[in-house]
């Protein structure tokens, strides 16, 4: 009786991101079909691909994926590696000028040799639907209305989804990125979130010590194994944002997916966990498409 019931107890729970994004997708798809009914045309989004790197292939395509199967308009860009980098500047003046382009996305890395930032700060901020720019990090951080990248927005969902509290709560932070790591903070910190929130960084002297005080972990590091189970006290929600392809053999492909977090040491914790795939990255295609319609929405009648 006792091994049953300690079974039971310390179970893990896996926070899939299927149901979650289908249920956003379903209610963006619900106010696009009232928004064109009104007479607006279809929202419409356009896609810079700068090279051939097979991560950011998969993503634009899934992208694309998404933006069709709500009947947005979708403009796919796909430039050469060894592009200048003022040929890149030219067409995001023009699509940021185009009156049916609402939303303009440069997916990222960007080859060596262009200077990312420049490439960002150069999108609108009204089309900036990655929540990119200065502005829209700057507007982010003073608590104002902004696109708020898609990643920390879609964790934001998944969070409040599975009903998980974090009005006073521990929140460690683990990687410090532009995309991910310092837009979840500042979500984290805003008037009416309020948790107390860590930010670590490779340099972290303890980050064990900094985990395991923490009710909610974000491990968004871009590195296999960055935390097992040793870095999670019972009770804890783990959000993992890596999709880290590893070799794998025995897969077609040659390689598998797998997060930051090392998900089967998991298996007989009490811990809730995202898994990977299956999980936050779901939300991050999500939210593009939810920023896409409130572009448009901002952008009505032009
Ligand atoms: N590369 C990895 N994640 C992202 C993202 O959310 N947006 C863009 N543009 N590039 C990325």
């Amino acid at each position: 009786m006792f091994v049953i019931l300690s079974i039971i107890l310390s179970c893990m729970r896996r926070l899939g991101c299927r149901k979650v994004a289908d249920a956003v997708l379903e209610d963006i798809r619900r106010r696009t079909e009232l928004f064109v009914r009104e007479g607006n045309r279809a929202p419409s989004i356009a896609v810079i691909l700068v090279g051939e790197d097979a991560a950011s292939m998969t993503y634009v395509r899934k992208k694309a994926e998404a933006a069709a199967s709500l009947g947005f308009m979708h403009f796919q860009y796909s430039l050469d590696a060894d592009v200048k980098e003022s040929e890149l500047l030219t067409l995001i003046d023009e699509l940021n000028e185009r009156d049916d382009v609402d939303g303009i996305l440069v997916q990222l890395p960007l080859p060596e040799g262009i200077d990312e930032d420049k490439v960002i700060d150069r999108i609108s901020p009204e089309k900036d639907v990655d929540g990119f720019t200065p502005v829209n990090i700057g507007r982010l951080a003073i608590g104002k209305d902004s696109f708020v990248p898609c990643t920390p927005l879609g964790i934001m969902k998944t969070l409040s989804y599975y009903g998980i509290e974090l009005s006073g709560k521990n929140v460690t932070v683990i990687g410090r990125s532009n995309i991910v790591g310092k837009p979840m903070a500042l979500l984290l910190m805003r008037h009416g979130v309020d948790a107390t929130v860590t930010v670590c960084n490779t340099r972290t002297k303890d980050l064990r010590a900094h985990t395991l005080n923490a009710d909610v972990i974000i491990v968004a590091t871009g590195h296999p194994g960055t935390i097992d189970s040793s870095y999670v006290r019972d009770g804890a929600v783990v959000i993992d944002v890596g999709v880290n392809r590893v070799e794998d053999s025995t897969r077609e492909k040659g390689f598998r997916l797998t997060g930051d977090a090392d998900y089967d040491s998991f298996s007989d914790r009490d811990v809730s966990i995202t898994p990977v795939p299956g999980g936050i990255g779901l939300m991050t295609v999500s939210m593009l498409m939810e920023n896409t319609l409130q572009a448009a929405i901002r952008r009505r009648g032009r």
